[in-house]
């Protein structure tokens, strides 16, 4: 069975957690520190979006298929030309020294060692070139993104991007639903302050440009006070989360400059929920769209991410390329966004309790139940490849019952 592949369990190193979700995050909880847990588990407002994303899965279930011949079947997809184990990939998380002391590190290890999709977010606490080398070569399997905050510094911007491309980074997710942190009630006193003591910021303050930006303060980057390190960690957490929106107007020259620079690989935008915006996307010539609410962490009382790709692939479905993402926590959440048209699924959360709990073991224990789940998945559901899976695998309620 090609499933033993993934199956954790087969090879008798399994950490002694078990991935259910609800578990996870209680032995997160265990191993985080206050500001660490607060910032990763909050949502904005009274959680109704994350709530409305869960929901959204139960309003759909999944037509298994029987007698299908399913012995050989493949999990196997491509994201952008790169050839990959399945269409789930990791989603972009900032700070990940929150989580565990190597930060993104050994998150981009396991997840070039398993050949799926890694996003380096801007907000990231390790440089640019050190979490590339980490996940490795993507030539052959898997692809690294680059997650960007545009701040509003141009040649900033443009520094990042050289440094994504230099570093390796195929493909550019420039997210538009985070120019500032929402309200999210436990973490509003708690996370920011674990960023300014200068925890997560080692992507900014490597940057040359940044470290320009800081020299014209009158701070020299490799002879910082503590204090110094504080202010140069507020000075990046501004610059990326400046609270100043972008608009369309911008982005022809965003898309120009990522595509002169990385010899004319794919640039997609992140956060899109209304049809009209991801007909804009496509329009203004973004090679995709990643359908999402940010986990229900921007605006509170947003619609469900899943009914957003709905409509979204309906209207733009066959125009461009469409991922999704936003409380998945299964792999039949997998399957449900893929049978609506989702090409890829990114998967948040429930690496971060992994990372948690056990960092790099906890991550690979996380992402390898879940690609078993979903070889399983396909097994008793009765899909031989991920292409089998369209609308007809799956129907949908009007109300949860
Ligand atoms: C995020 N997300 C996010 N997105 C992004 O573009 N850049 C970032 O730095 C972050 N940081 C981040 C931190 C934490 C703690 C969370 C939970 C989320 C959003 C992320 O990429 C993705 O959209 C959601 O996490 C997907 O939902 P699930 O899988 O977490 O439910």
């Amino acid at each position: 069975y090609q499933r033993d592949n993934f199956w954790a369990v087969n090879e008798g190193l399994v950490p002694p957690f078990n991935t259910e979700p609800g578990k996870l995050e209680e032995l997160a909880k265990e191993k985080l520190t206050e500001s660490g847990w607060y910032y990763a588990s909050s949502n904005a407002g009274l959680s109704h979006t994350h709530t409305a994303n869960r929901q959204a899965f139960y309003r759909h279930r999944i037509i298994p298929r029987m007698l299908v011949d399913t012995n050989a079947r493949d999990t196997a997809t491509t994201f952008f030309g790169h050839k990959v184990a399945a269409p789930i990939g990791f989603a972009p998380i900032g700070i990940n020294k929150i989580y565990h002391p190597l930060g993104e590190l050994p998150v981009a290890k396991v997840a070039g060692e398993l050949g799926l999709p890694y996003c380096l977010s801007t907000a990231g606490s390790q440089p640019i070139e050190d979490v590339g080398k980490a996940y490795g070569s993507s030539s052959s399997s898997g692809c690294k993104v680059f997650q960007l905050y545009m701040p509003h510094d141009d040649e900033m911007t443009v520094s990042l991007l050289k440094r994504a491309v230099e570093g390796g980074f195929e493909a550019c997710f420039l997210t538009v639903d985070t120019w500032q942190l929402a309200w999210r009630h436990d973490d509003v006193n708690t996370s920011n302050y674990a960023f300014y003591k200068g925890i997560g910021a080692d992507l900014g303050l490597s940057d040359p440009v940044f470290q320009k930006r800081l020299r014209e303060r009158g701070i020299d980057v490799n002879n910082m006070t503590q204090e110094e390190k504080v202010n140069a960690s507020a000075m990046w957490i501004d610059s990326i989360w400046h609270g100043r929106a972008w608009s369309w107007e911008k982005m022809p020259w965003l898309i120009r400059t990522w595509k002169e620079l990385s010899g004319g690989k794919p640039i997609c935008i992140k956060g899109i929920q209304d049809v009209r915006d991801a007909e804009k996307a496509v329009k203004t010539g973004f090679d995709g769209i990643v359908v999402s609410n940010h986990a229900g962490r921007q605006v509170d009382g947003a619609v469900a991410s899943l009914d957003a790709l709905e409509r979204i692939v309906n209207a733009v479905g066959d125009k461009t390329y469409i991922m999704f993402d936003s409380g998945v926590r299964s792999a039949s959440d997998v399957f449900k966004a893929l049978a609506i048209g989702a090409k890829f699924v990114f998967i948040g959360r429930l690496w971060v309790w992994g990372l948690s709990i056990m960092g790099e073991h906890g991550v690979r224990h996380v992402m390898k139940s879940l690609l078993a789940e979903f070889d399983i998945l396909l097994n008793v559901g009765g899909f031989k490849t991920v292409k089998k899976i369209d609308r007809s695998a799956i129907e949908s309620y009007e109300k949860n019952y």
